[in-house]
């Protein structure tokens, strides 16, 4: 780095040095006056083991900046930043809640070219640090994003249960149903209840229809959630589930996914990087 390039730091270096030179000549100064001057003066009444103090008055330049700071300081309190509560984190949040709004206005209505590219470049720098850049959850680290929103992994949340958004009923407890039974509410769900509207097993679906039963006591009967007391999983493995588990961020057996709240991914980025996540399946 070159210290001289910068004007602050330059000012900053110059001030440095002539404080210094300051100090050295004020501090020779009065060493010197010790070792030659005799005191002379008027002498205070008290004396401390014979050694006493003299009358001086207060320099007027030191009372001056006394008074001065105990005026600036009440301003500082009343006007300045504690109580009219300016501060330059405020204003880079405002600045950043402006600039999340030009860029929601701008993409109201993204094509889906445009969602990947967005949702790829926001998973790169956002998620692949925890699910890798292949979204394959970098052996088990954190989910296998090529996997989970699949049949196969609704089987395995109902076999090994869910937990970790903190959804009002908090946990889908393990072991449900067993594995062939699984299978089958899977493809009733899967056809029937989720968006997607198709099974890779369209055989098992009416095997699975009156298992329903056993997920719709926490899903509903449209497995909407109830209002929000679970997941959504009419809408499980789209993007809009995928934006909504990042609102809730997710506590796993691993590690802790965080929140990504809307100052820190918007909503058209949290479509754009389920979109990008949907395609990994595909
Ligand atoms: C006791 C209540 C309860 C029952 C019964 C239940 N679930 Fe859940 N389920 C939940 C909750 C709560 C969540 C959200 C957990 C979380 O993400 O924190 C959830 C999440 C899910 C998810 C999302 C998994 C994920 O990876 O995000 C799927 C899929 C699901 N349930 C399917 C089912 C199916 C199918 C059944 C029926 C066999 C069922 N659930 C029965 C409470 C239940
Ligand atoms: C700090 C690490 C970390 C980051 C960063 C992260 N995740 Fe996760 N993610 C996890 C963990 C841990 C889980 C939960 C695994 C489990 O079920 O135990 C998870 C689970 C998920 C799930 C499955 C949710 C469910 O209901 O089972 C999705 C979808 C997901 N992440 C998407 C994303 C997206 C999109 C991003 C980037 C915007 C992201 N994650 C960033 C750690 C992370």
């Amino acid at each position: 780095m070159n210290w001289l390039s910068d004007n602050v730091n330059l000012l900053a270096l110059i001030g440095a040095a002539v404080i210094i030179i300051l100090v050295v000549f004020v501090v020779g100064k009065y060493i010197k006056q010790m070792k030659h001057d005799k005191g002379s003066g008027e002498l205070m009444s008290d004396n401390w083991d014979g050694i006493g103090e003299y009358k001086n008055p207060l320099p007027i330049g030191w009372s001056l900046s006394f008074i001065g700071t105990i005026i600036w300081a009440i301003w500082y309190f009343l006007v300045g930043y504690p109580l009219n509560s300016y501060s330059q984190i405020g204003e880079y949040n405002k600045e950043v809640a402006e600039h999340n709004a030009r860029f929601e206005n701008k993409w109201a209505n993204p094509d889906k070219d445009t969602l990947m590219g967005m949702g790829k470049g926001i998973f790169l720098v956002q998620c692949a640090p925890c699910h890798g850049v292949l979204g394959d959850g970098m052996d088990a680290k954190s989910a296998d994003l090529t996997y989970w929103g699949g049949e196969d992994a609704v089987v395995e949340a109902i076999l090994k249960g869910v937990k970790g958004s903190h959804y009002p009923l908090e946990e889908m407890p393990a072991g449900l149903l067993d594995e062939a039974s699984a299978k089958a509410v899977t493809a009733f769900m899967m056809k029937e209840i989720n968006v997607k509207k198709s099974t890779k097993n369209p055989d098992l679906v009416e095997t699975g229809r009156p298992l329903w039963a056993t997920c719709s006591a926490c899903h509903g009967e449209d497995g909407k959630g109830m209002g929000g007391m679970s997941a959504d999983i009419s809408q499980y493995g789209t993007p809009e589930f995928i934006a909504n588990v990042l609102n809730l961020g997710k506590k796993g057996l691993i590690g802790d996914m965080p929140k990504f709240t809307d100052d820190r991914l918007t909503k058209v980025q949290k479509l754009a990087v389920g979109t990008y996540i949907q395609s990994l399946r595909q």
